[in-house]
């Protein structure tokens, strides 16, 4: 998969290069590249932002960086796969996906991770300050493909947290990223549960023993005794995950 990321702050990406999803960019798995917004605003003072029109606090961020920025990448990606730009954007278009974080989009979860893992190339560009102009996310919307999408409900400073997590949770469930796939069937949101609680040796530690059916060597006793687990964390948490009851 190949992911673009435009931002003001390159430095936050750079923590892509530890762990699985740095082992996958070597592997050539994840294809990443960061592009500094401020490359594409040709002032003097390299200005992204300026006062909102209407009045209003804070600064938006100015349309003509964007359209350089989003441009040069889509006339990249269309040069390297001339074909990918074919199909009409909600055809089954394989061409990038431009994702704006945004507390105003939709929700992320473990099926959009699933969904967007499905994706080619993602394009993420991340906002500041107030937000960006809105006539790029217009721009792009008619005959592209663009989603804005929220982490939950709260405000971060920026887009470039939310897109880290994004990656990280769709990173992890391209083909050959992590290690052993099993690991990917049973954990938390998978199947709309949360996750059972896990243990390790020693059996016992400060006085806190591991739950004696994990010893038992009963596969079928243990692989019931977690999905009630999974169940009553879920009921004690997270109700609103259970299906309703009659
Ligand atoms: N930018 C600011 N807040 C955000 C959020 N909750 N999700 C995604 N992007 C954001």
């Amino acid at each position: 998969m190949r992911i673009d990321i435009v931002t003001i702050f390159p430095g936050y990406f750079d923590t892509l290069e530890l762990s699985l999803l740095g082992k996958a960019k070597d592997r050539g798995l994840l294809d990443v590249r960061v592009h500094d917004l401020r490359g594409f605003a040709h002032d003097r003072h390299r200005t992204v932002d300026d006062t909102p029109t209407g009045g209003g606090a804070g600064m938006v961020m100015k349309p003509e960086p964007w359209g350089a920025a989003l441009d040069a990448i889509l006339l990249s990606a269309q040069e390297a796969e001339p074909g990918v730009f074919d199909a009409e954007p909600d055809n089954g278009s394989q061409a990038p996906l431009i994702i704006f974080p945004s507390p105003a989009g939709e929700v992320f979860s473990q099926s959009m991770a699933r969904e967007l893992a499905a994706e080619r190339h993602l394009v993420f560009g991340c906002g500041r300050y107030e937000g960006i102009d809105q006539r790029v996310v217009d721009e792009y919307s008619a005959g592209g493909r663009v989603r804005l999408i929220s982490l939950g409900d709260y405000v971060l400073n920026g887009g470039e947290v939310a897109t880290l997590a994004m990656i990280e949770a769709i990173g992890r469930l391209l083909p050959g990223v992590v290690g052993n796939p099993e690991s990917l069937v049973e954990e938390s949101h998978e199947d709309g549960l949360l996750e059972y609680p896990s243990f390790t040796k020693p059996a016992t530690w400060r006085g806190r023993d591991v739950p004696p059916v994990l010893l038992s060597g009963n596969h079928a006793a243990i692989a019931a005794w977690r999905q009630q687990q999974r169940i009553d964390r879920t009921r004690a948490v997270r109700p609103e995950l259970l299906p309703p009851e009659d």
